[in-house]
């Protein structure tokens, strides 16, 4: 039989994106709650050894992107360690951070070859920054992306739309342009309840946009993600769009999910998970593949969400997005 996971509509899976904590040094407001926030205890997630396990029997099953993501990646204990036997077995590897721990990491990640890094960033002000993070740290992040793009690394940066900083999307643009890098505009998801009146459409924001710059859609495909991207002719910019509620992207979903704790999550708005960690941890291959094909089974065609829905039990920080 063919190594290939495929759903039941043929949709071949080919991205993994592994949580690999849920910890994570922020507390942004659309991803976690201030406070009653519980973290998965150290023993209950998956050791580096069994990710490594994980990555190299699903590359052999055609799994061809893991993008590594949390919580926050960098704040888990020899991630940069890991990252260099990960990238021994398995080329293709993304990241997504906050960018607190960046500026440090750049050194060791360009040594490494990470394929890509996500960088969120919502805001250029300090204060707004603090708000939406509770973490005063703009300069670090910052600084962490003015390193990264010195050492030439590959990068994105990540902004979540939200009605409160709507004022900073034209400044985000001309930032991300100066510097040659993608920005991409993300819809607020409603995954955990707090974000409904802080919604803004793509379409809000293509408004607010085309105030200043004209925008041409780009066909060709940039990333491994599901942006779509349109060029700002007067200042070169790329931006994309990441619309789950108002423009979904489902159809051509080739991802799954796995969480620090090894469930498996075959789709974002789908609380059905399932564990892999027995199967991880006995190194037995048939039971993991078998079990990973039988969620496929149930992967829906779409999700239909609305912001008028908290789509999950669960808070972004403990899927990883
Ligand atoms: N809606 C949309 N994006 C979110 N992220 C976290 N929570 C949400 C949410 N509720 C984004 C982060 C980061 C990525 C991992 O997911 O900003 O860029
Ligand atoms: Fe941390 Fe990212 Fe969630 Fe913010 S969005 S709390 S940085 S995991």
């Amino acid at each position: 039989m063919k190594k290939e996971l495929r759903d039941k509509f043929g949709r071949k899976v080919t991205y993994l994106r592994l949580s690999i904590t849920d910890r994570c040094n922020f507390k942004c407001f659309y991803c976690k709650p201030i406070k009653d926030f519980k973290y998965i205890p150290h023993g209950e997630i998956l050791r580096y050894e069994d990710l490594l396990f994980l990555a190299e029997t699903l590359k052999e099953y055609g799994v061809e992107k893991i993008r590594l993501t949390g919580g926050e990646p960098f704040v888990r204990k020899g991630f940069l360690n890991f990252l260099f036997s990960l990238k021994k077995i398995f080329p293709n590897i993304y990241i997504t951070t906050n960018g607190y721990f960046l500026k440090e990491s750049v050194g060791k990640l360009k040594k490494i070859g990470i394929k890509g890094l996500n960088v969120s960033l919502d805001t250029l002000k300090r204060e707004l920054f603090k708000e939406i993070t509770k973490v005063d740290a703009l300069d670090k992040v910052l600084a962490g992306i003015e390193e990264a793009i010195k050492e030439r690394l590959s990068l994105k940066i990540n902004t979540v739309l939200m009605k409160k900083s709507r004022g900073e999307i034209i400044d985000l643009i001309k930032f991300a342009s100066e510097r040659k890098i993608p920005i991409r505009f993300i819809e607020l998801m409603p995954i955990s309840s707090r974000v409904k009146k802080e919604f803004l459409s793509e379409n809000e924001a293509k408004e607010i946009i085309k105030k200043h710059y004209s925008l041409i859609p780009i066909d060709e495909k940039i990333g491994i993600g599901p942006s779509r991207y349109l060029k700002v002719p007067e200042n070169n910019g790329v931006i994309g769009f990441i619309s789950a509620l108002t423009h979904n992207f489902c159809e051509t979903c080739d991802k799954i999910r796995i969480t620090s704790d090894g469930k498996l999550r075959v789709c974002l708005a789908l609380d059905d998970e399932i564990s892999i960690k027995e199967a991880v941890l006995k190194r037995d291959v048939k039971e993991l593949i078998s079990l990973i094909k039988n969620a496929l089974d149930k992967k829906p065609f779409s999700h239909n969400m609305s912001i008028y829905d908290q789509i999950s039990g669960k808070n972004m920080y403990q899927i990883g997005g």
